[in-house]
């Protein structure tokens, strides 16, 4: 198997499975029991808190364990405009979210606040000057995220934190699903005050997840209950799931920090190898993440693609199905500029630090295989 499709979900490290299976046996009370096992319950949790807020450096009543990115970005944008309303119902984001942000703005409109959805250029990136201009006074959140995921094109951030440092009546939230353990974001005085992040897209486990809050930022909480993490998710807490989730982070981050020039090598011969192929035309900026490559043939239907390779063992992926109105479109793609031909037959291989050259060697052969075998079937 050649497993090329890890912007969809990862394959989980054995250490995560390990530590899930461990805490679920030993630590299964729930922490909120007074008795001895919900003590040391607790403890756990407080101490699997402490160790994500070391390595991403914030502090520990920053971290909001929740169950992935798509409940990360609705708590965040929807805690901050049902919290903060009074004071406006502006929000700005981009063209290019993730639908857990997209549409989860579009939920808002339907409240009553009013959304601009900022447009990219031909790289996917959308421009500082544009964030700054669509600031009103009844601005409250810019929502943008840090990596796309269709595209991997990298969003100015840090720029935008510090248009954001200057407006302190507005917050900023990034969703930093894609970007996690493959691009630096520090989260240390950038002007960010809110960021997502994934378990399942680093190794960890699906239905795990966390939310940086910074101090002092109020959001209205979308579950009420028994009050767990700071009143913001009440629910019985996933300690298993958080402890496998600060192991998966931990992982990435040593492989971020020793392996991120294989990687990188790694995307440039795949994209050198795609850009010699004929028919095919690369969509994916230079500048991009290096675990993200997205590429159109163009009068290839991509579904068709996808399974001739699947059949011989290799994984690749379209556009996420929720991502556009029109079915057969990349909302990305098409936010991009580009026209139908190449929107409509786009496909994404991405990477993760497991993946050798070997098998993208491999992968090269079988496409330039299927394109000669599809020939008769493209438009
Ligand atoms: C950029 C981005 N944000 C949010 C999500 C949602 O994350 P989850 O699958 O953990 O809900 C994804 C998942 O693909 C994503 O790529």
């Amino acid at each position: 198997m050649i497993y090329l499709d890890n912007s969809a979900t990862t394959q989980p490290h054995p250490e995560v499975l390990k530590s899930f299976e461990q805490v679920s046996t030993t630590f299964f009370a729930n922490p909120s029991s007074i008795h001895q096992l919900g003590g040391e319950t607790e403890k756990l949790l407080i101490k699997s808190k402490q160790q994500a807020a070391m390595l991403l450096n914030v502090h520990e009543d920053e971290i909001i364990f929740t169950s992935g990115g798509t409940e990360g970005n609705n708590i965040a944008i929807k805690g901050i405009a049902l919290e903060h309303q009074g004071r406006g119902k502006h929000i700005i984001t981009t063209e290019i979210e993730h639908p857990s942000v997209y549409e989860g703005c579009k939920s808002l409109e339907t409240l009553g606040f009013e959304v601009t959805y900022l447009p990219v250029n031909q790289d996917g990136v959308v421009s500082v000057e544009d964030v700054e201009k669509a600031i009103r006074k009844d601005t409250i959140l810019i929502s943008i995220m840090h990596v796309n995921n269709e595209l991997g094109s990298i969003q100015p951030i840090r720029e935008i934190g510090e248009i954001s440092k200057k407006n302190p009546k507005l917050f900023f939230h990034v969703d930093n699903v894609q970007g996690l353990g493959k691009v630096p974001l520090s989260l240390d005085d950038t002007g960010i005050d809110l960021c997502t992040m994934s378990g399942h897209k680093i190794h960890g486990l699906k239905g795990t997840g966390l939310l940086y809050c910074r101090r002092g930022v109020k959001l209205f909480p979308l579950f009420h209950g028994g009050e767990q993490e700071f009143k913001i998710r009440s629910g019985t807490e996933n300690l298993a799931g958080a402890v496998s989730l600060v192991k998966a982070l931990r992982l990435i981050k040593e492989r971020e920090d020793t392996e991120a020039v294989e990687l990188r090598k790694l995307s440039q011969y795949l994209r050198e190898g795609l850009k010699k192929i004929d028919k095919v035309v690369v969509n994916t900026p230079r500048n991009a993440a290096p675990h993200i490559i997205n590429f159109s043939i163009p009068g290839l239907k991509p579904e068709v693609m996808i399974h001739t390779l699947g059949k011989q063992g290799i994984f690749i992926s379209t556009k996420s199905a929720c991502s556009s109105k029109d079915l057969d479109e990349s909302r990305i793609i098409k936010a991009c500029g580009y026209n139908q031909s190449r929107t409509k037959s786009a496909l994404r291989v991405s990477l993760s630090y497991d993946n050798t050259e070997e098998e993208i060697k491999t992968f090269l052969n079988k496409i330039v295989e299927a394109i000669n075998q599809l020939k008769e079937v493209m438009e």
